[in-house]
């Protein structure tokens, strides 16, 4: 495979998917792999099409160097199964269910939770939408956490 890409999904895809696409995206860049690890992130939901990510989200991602401003919410299709070819790296049970009631049974597998390539205790990144602006910031520190794990898993995919 000489191309991944990798889908981030959450509920609304306004706080903690895009997020994650930030991060990965940035770090991609920097580690010179944006022509070889494609990002992208949608909702389970349909609330949020088309609006930019929660202001929350922007602020604490900005403070971090992460620009969220030209993302904008999209929610999640079938066809996403076929054109995310790795995996759909989901952030809670909730969202693993939404996906997999959706999902054509031969890309099952391809779904994962995003906190299984952490090295921190959390399983889940917790929705912070209804929360202080803490849990942004804690968003951000499990992604940027995740990120070393998933690149370690997507480069063992981009050699072989
Ligand atoms: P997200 O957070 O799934 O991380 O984008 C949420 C955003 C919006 C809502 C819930 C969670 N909402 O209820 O509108």
């Amino acid at each position: 495979m000489n191309k991944i890409a990798v889908c981030f999904v959450c509920l609304g895809n306004i706080c903690r998917s895009p997020s994650a696409e930030a991060v990965f995206r940035d770090r991609g860049e920097a580690a010179k792999l944006a022509d070889r690890i494609v990002v992208d992130s949608a909702g389970t939901s349909d609330w949020h099409i088309g609006h930019a990510p929660d202001e929350r989200a922007q602020r604490a991602a900005k403070k971090r160097g992460y620009d969220l401003s030209r993302l904008r919410g999209r929610q999640v299709d079938e066809a996403d199964f076929e054109c995310f070819d790795l995996l759909l790296a989901a952030m809670d049970d909730a969202n693993v269910a939404a996906l997999a009631a959706l999902c054509p049974p031969e890309h099952r597998d391809k779904i994962r939770l995003l906190m299984e390539f952490a090295t921190s205790d959390d399983t889940r990144v917790v929705d912070p939408y209804f929360g202080g602006d803490e849990g942004f910031e804690k968003v951000l520190d499990q992604c940027e956490d995740a990120y070393d794990g998933l690149l370690k898993v997507l480069r063992a995919q981009l050699v072989a």
